[in-house]
Parts: C-alpha cells; structure tokens; sequence
C-alpha cells in the first residue's frame, strides 16, 4: 500500500519517511510543495529517492499561492490578532490539496505528515484533507511514535542509514515560503528573552537600513495588487521585488505571543517584507474608496477570515460566503498608493483612485459651493434627539 508524505528534506521528514517503511511496510511516495520557499528542491527530491521513497515529486504551486491564497486574504484584510500576515497559515491548505491530489492520482490509502501533535499545522492539513477527500487516512507519526527529540531521530537516522544534514541543527523551527518567515522556538520559548537581531533571514534589522527613506508605489485593480512604480509585474515577481524593497528597509518584522488554536500561547517571530507593504497599501487604498458602513463591518469580516485561516478553516462554506462578500468590497479598489519606507516602518504618504469618494469640494475648510452648513443643525437636533430627551427626563427627575 501507498502512503504520500509531505515532504521537506529536513532529518523529520527524512526520519518519518524510513519509519512509515519500516513500522507499516508502506510504500513511500515523497511529495515537496514548493510555496517559494526558495530550496534546492531537485536536491530535495533526490534525497527522498535516497532515503527509501519510491517516487518523489516537486509540485511548485508558488503562483496558485499568491493568486488563489494569498490575494484572496489581503483583500480580506485578514490579519490574525492584529499582526500576524497568516504567512504559514494559508500555505498549509494548499499543500494538503496537493498532498490529495497527489494520493488521489497515486492511489495512495494514506497521507502523512511533519507536524507535530501541539500545533496549528496539523489541524491545518488535516482539516483540509478531511474536507477534500475523507476516505484518506491520515498518519502524525508525531503523536504516535516513541521519538521524543532531535537526539532520538538522529539515533534512528544512524541506525538507518539516513543522511544527516552536516550543517549544525538551528535551535528555531522556522518555516518560510515567498510571503513570509518564522521563528519559533529555542530561547524565544521564554517570552522574556529579546530576540536576536541576527536572526533575519529575510531584511535587516531596522537599525541597519538606510538612513534616507525608500518611496514606493502600489497599484491596484480590484484589490489585487498589479504594478510597482508603474511597472507591470507577475504575482511571483512582484512579492520578490517587494520582498527586495522592504527586507532592505527593515520593514515587516513582528514579534509576538499568539493564541494557538489548540490551546496554548506561543511566540513567534515573522519576517514579513513585501507583505507588509501590500498590507498597507491596500489598507490605504481602501480608506480612500470605501464607504464608512462597508469599511466598518468589512472589519468584521476581515477579524472573522483571519480566524478561518488560522484555524485552518480555508475549504469550507463560511470562509466561500466571506470570499464573495470581499470580493464585492473590491469592485472599487482600484488606484494607487505611495508608501514611504524608513527604518522598519512603511507608511502610505499618498494615494489616488478613479472611485475615490474623497471630494475634496466637500472637506475643504475653505469655500465651498456644494456644501450648506445650515443642514447641519437639523441634522444635529435629530441625531442627538435621544441623547436631549433623555437629559431632559434627567433633569426633571432633579427637580422633583
Ligand atoms: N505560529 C504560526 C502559525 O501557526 C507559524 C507556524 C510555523 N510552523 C512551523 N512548522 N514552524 O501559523
Ligand atoms: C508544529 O507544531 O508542527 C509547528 C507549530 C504549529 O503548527 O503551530
């Protein structure tokens, strides 16, 4: 019987892979989804040939990710807790899709997994594989096996011949793709601890970036974001470009203590660039388009998706109900936005849209022939009509 395994290269996956072999006699089917994680993943690949897998495959689905996962969230607005961009959260899905669509074509019985039985990934990948195809059975060799540590998977790699990665093993359980990076684990564990600005793999550390600030222009065409400085780019080109610009200028980098779905709170540190900016640009364009009562319950929307995403909800009919709500927001999300770069911060400074409903005619304090400012007194009887009745009840209340 076949078993597909979500493949990484690294000694987990490489140990996971010899143990579905060796404890269920399955026949071992590598598969390394590569979101833009920027590896060698012919050598990946042939590193699972190596260690026992009978076929290995690279689906590179790094475009689908930015089109069909990660626009959809910025549109959304969706950022989990107030910071977190979601970077590894709506990777998870898509991997599992192609994690089914592999078994599927392969008539595998199994699917099998890295994460760990404390995480969100594993909630992630199930859930979506549960929702895609049900009758697949799932194997966390995490939560079964009797591999405790890093030194008990070594143990079982020299036992079985797996090549053990030469290079000395990074305290931090990180994962990264062309959206973002994380940082998890070693001594950020303890949320007393600084991180070390050393750690960033993406940018510099905001004192190391340049002393004159970068400007930057977004364009959009129905929330999507489609030019940089008036250039045309692909999806995959743009998010390195951005990646480019902000990472230099220190931008996107976020440490944080999260609410982990199945429990616990973690830290985290997220290196972010290019999504940061898109983030911002788009907040922007949005203030500048949007009407106060859509604005005000896209807000609820957007705190609502970020949840689904988290939580590793993406195929399901809410999170398909909220798509076509934002989509229905970004009609109008056309224009451009001008960001200013500068030692970590990344602030829009200009923006500009053929839908805007900013009407300057109306705001100015200057003169204007379109607005009559006596309206505002009826407008202002009526609105506070409540707030004067009940004084009034107030009052009389004193005097008797
Ligand atoms: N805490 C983040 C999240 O849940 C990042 C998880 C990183 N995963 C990993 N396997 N290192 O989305
Ligand atoms: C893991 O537990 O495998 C990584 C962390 C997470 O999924 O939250």
């Amino acid at each position: 019987q076949k078993v597909v395994l979500a493949y990484s290269g690294g000694l987990d996956t490489s140990v996971i892979l010899k143990w579905l072999e060796v404890n269920y006699g399955y026949e071992v089917i590598a598969v390394c989804v590569d979101v833009g994680q920027g590896e060698d993943l012919i050598a990946v690949k042939k590193k699972a040939l190596a260690t026992g897998a009978s076929k290995a495959y690279v689906v590179d689905v790094t475009e689908e990710f930015i089109t069909d996962y990660i626009y959809p969230t910025l549109k959304a607005g969706a950022v989990y807790e107030d910071d977190y961009l979601l970077g590894t959260s709506f990777a998870r899905p898509l991997i599992a899709k192609k994690l089914v669509e592999v078994a599927e074509k392969e008539g595998a019985v199994a699917i099998a997994h890295g994460a760990t039985g404390k995480g969100n990934d594993q909630v992630r990948f199930e859930a979506t594989i549960k929702a895609l195809n049900p009758h697949l059975k799932i194997i966390a060799p995490w939560r079964i096996w009797d591999l405790k540590s890093r030194e008990d998977c070594v143990d079982f790699a020299v036992e079985h011949n797996i090549p053990i990665p030469v290079t000395k093993k990074d305290i931090y359980s990180r994962d990264r793709n062309i959206w973002h990076l994380s940082h998890e684990g070693g001594n950020l564990e303890n949320p007393w601890n600084e991180h070390d600005n050393s750690i960033y793999m993406m940018g510099v550390a905001p004192e190391k970036a340049p002393d004159t600030p970068t400007f930057v222009e977004i364009e959009f065409e129905k929330g999507v974001p489609v030019a940089v400085d008036g250039v045309k780019y692909s999806p995959i080109d743009m998010l390195h470009k951005l990646n480019q610009i902000g990472g230099v200028n220190g931008v996107g980098i976020i440490d944080l203590i999260e609410n982990r779905l199945v429990g616990m709170k973690s830290r985290g540190i997220y290196e972010t660039p290019g999504g940061t900016i898109l983030f911002q640009a788009h907040k922007a364009l949005e203030k500048l388009t949007l009407d106060r009562a859509t604005m005000s319950f896209k807000k609820t929307v957007s705190e609502k998706y970020a949840q689904l995403v988290y939580d590793g909800l993406w195929f399901t009919p809410l999170k398909d109900a909220l798509d076509q709500f934002v989509d229905s927001t970004q009609q109008v999300v056309t224009g451009k936005v001008k960001l200013k770069l500068y030692k970590g911060t990344c602030a829009a400074v200009a923006s500009a849209s053929p839908y805007s409903l900013y009407n300057e005619e109306f705001v100015t304090f200057g003169e204007d022939h379109v607005y009559n400012q006596k309206d505002a007194e009826g407008f202002i009887n009526l609105f506070a009509l409540p707030i004067t009745i009940r004084s009034l009840m107030h009052s009389q209340m004193q005097q008797e």
